[in-house]
């Protein structure tokens, strides 16, 4: 009678072990993948930033004006610094597209995918 019980606790028990692991698994790919995806797409917005030009009239690494409003730490200002309107990604893109002041439209200049690109690298600043 004992043989039997112990196999079957023992079978359950395996059974446990085997689907935690692939839980544990499925987890630390979702959560090692969103950084990964949000580097390389950082990566990707900072040479977009360089090709489209947009440093010729941006500092990066400070606020100072160049010929725009520097962009250090752009997404944790309490508002855009020309406009005034609230830093949400809507209203970057909004700026890109459709600019407010002497600012060049980039409109039908880049996808959805790279304005998102441009997003994730701005956010690093
Ligand atoms: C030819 C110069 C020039 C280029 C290139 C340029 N900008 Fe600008 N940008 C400006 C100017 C000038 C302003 C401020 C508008 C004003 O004062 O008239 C501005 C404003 C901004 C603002 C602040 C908007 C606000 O509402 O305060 C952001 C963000 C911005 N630019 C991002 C970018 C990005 C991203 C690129 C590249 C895709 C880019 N700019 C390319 C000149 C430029």
């Amino acid at each position: 009678m004992r043989t039997p019980v112990l196999n079957q606790t023992t079978i359950v028990l395996l059974a446990l072990v085997v689907v935690i692991s692939i839980l544990l698994g499925v987890l630390r790919n979702t959560v090692d993948m969103d950084p990964v995806d949000f580097e390389r797409d950082a990566q990707l917005g900072a040479e977009l930033f360089e090709d489209q030009g947009c440093f010729r009239c941006h500092f990066t690494d400070s606020t100072e004006t160049r010929i725009g409003p520097g962009l250090k730490g752009l997404f944790d200002m309490e508002a855009l610094p020309v406009s005034d309107k609230p830093v949400t990604e809507e209203n970057v893109k909004n700026q890109i597209l459709d600019p407010v002041g002497d600012m060049p439209s980039y409109e039908d200049r880049m996808s959805e995918e790279e304005l998102d690109q441009i997003i994730f690298f701005l956010k690093t600043l």
